[in-house]
């Protein structure tokens, strides 16, 4: 061990989007099936955390704050996950953390910040590795994206900028379901300058959590056939991706977040996330796209909210499209805007 307490890392990671969505799980935390993602430049979790050297501990022990206060519910969550990550980062043992996270963005938005949250703490485990044993992982990133895989599936695509595959898939060598990987250099120029506005339809905690949802696909009777479905879907986004055919894009990536709603209504035990105001803004997004022929588009997550996703050089259009026809649909008129990000940043020096 190096002699230098306390360790100390400091990272900021974004949250991400997913095009094809991952829904259902198999074995311990891997993907039923493959997931395509961008991150976002605009929804960012920060995380610093100090490790002081503390021996006879015989259990891992934090101090956790959110926005400067304890946060007790948040607290637990990370003990779980710490106690299951030991088993790489060791030193958890005879250290004693204390945790500062904060969000650019409100956290009773309904911006799901689960993926910026584990990636932000995933890397600064794998930052204070490196300083407290000596030992660094050959690859950095590729580490920080198993670990944060464990703590929340989607965290595992936002340890990356641009555009994200996690899961393995046939047509693309070092695809895994341990960890994601970088796609950006099969990605056409035409995608690359891709906007996301977030219209918040609905703030605050869904009533059926993502773990519920997942749970939910066990015992879903098209289980099977989504499972088909979403890679074919994956082949066939990662083909658009690379051509550059946005018409495609659109038809694939609007139909991948109607299915997953669709999966959430006919499970066996049926649960409805999205809000009348969400379809009102589907049927809007539809009405604007059959009079303008702009690129524009929708995806959705597990939550009422709608992403409304553009090239930017429609950007003008959009934004007063969201400012005249959406914004009204919104909770308190909120919404955020995007573009695709470049991935965390280590802030410890900045
Ligand atoms: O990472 P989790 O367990 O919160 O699941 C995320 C599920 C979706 O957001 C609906 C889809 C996805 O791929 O991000």
């Amino acid at each position: 061990m190096t002699e230098s307490n306390p360790y100390i890392a400091s990272w900021q990671s974004p949250s991400n989007i997913a095009l094809v969505k991952y829904w259902g799980k198999k074995g311990p935390q891997l993907p039923a099936n493959p997931s395509i993602s961008f991150t976002l430049d605009n929804a960012i979790t920060s995380t610093q955390i100090e490790a002081i050297h503390s021996e006879n501990q015989n259990q891992v022990s934090i101090e956790f704050y959110f926005e400067d206060a304890k946060n007790p519910a948040f607290e637990s969550k990370i003990l779980a996950y710490l106690d299951i990550v030991r088993s790489e980062f060791y030193w958890l043992a005879n250290h004693q953390l204390i945790i500062h996270s904060k969000n650019t963005f409100p956290h009773s938005s309904g911006i799901a910040s689960s993926a910026s949250a584990f990636s932000a703490l995933a890397l600064c485990l794998c930052d204070l590795h490196a300083q407290i044993t000596g030992e660094t992982f050959p690859n950095f990133y590729e580490k920080a994206s198993h670990w944060a895989r464990i703590g929340s599936g989607s965290a595992c695509r936002s340890v990356y900028g641009g555009f994200n595959l996690w899961g393995h898939s046939n047509n693309i060598l070092n695809s895994s379901d341990l960890h994601a990987i970088n796609i950006d250099e099969n990605v056409h120029d035409n995608f690359k300058t891709l906007t996301d506005t977030i219209l918040i339809v609905e703030k605050g905690k869904k009533s059926v959590s993502s773990t519920q949802g997942h749970a939910l696909l066990k015992e879903h009777p098209f289980a099977q056939l989504r499972y088909q479905l979403a890679n074919e879907n994956t082949n066939q986004l990662l083909s658009i991706l690379k051509s550059g055919e946005i018409k495609d894009f659109i038809g694939l990536v609007e139909a991948e977040a109607l299915m997953l709603h669709a999966l959430m209504m006919t499970s066996p035990t049926p649960f409805i996330l999205i809000k009348p105001n969400t379809l009102a803004v589907l049927e809007k997004i539809w009405e604007f796209r059959n009079q303008t022929d702009l690129n524009l588009l929708f995806t959705l997550d597990a939550g009422a909210n709608v992403h409304l996703i553009s090239t930017a050089e429609h950007n003008e259009q959009v934004q007063n499209f969201v400012k005249n026809e959406l914004v009204g649909y919104c909770q308190n008129g909120l919404y955020f805007c995007n573009a695709i990000g470049q991935g965390p940043k280590n802030i410890k020096n900045a």
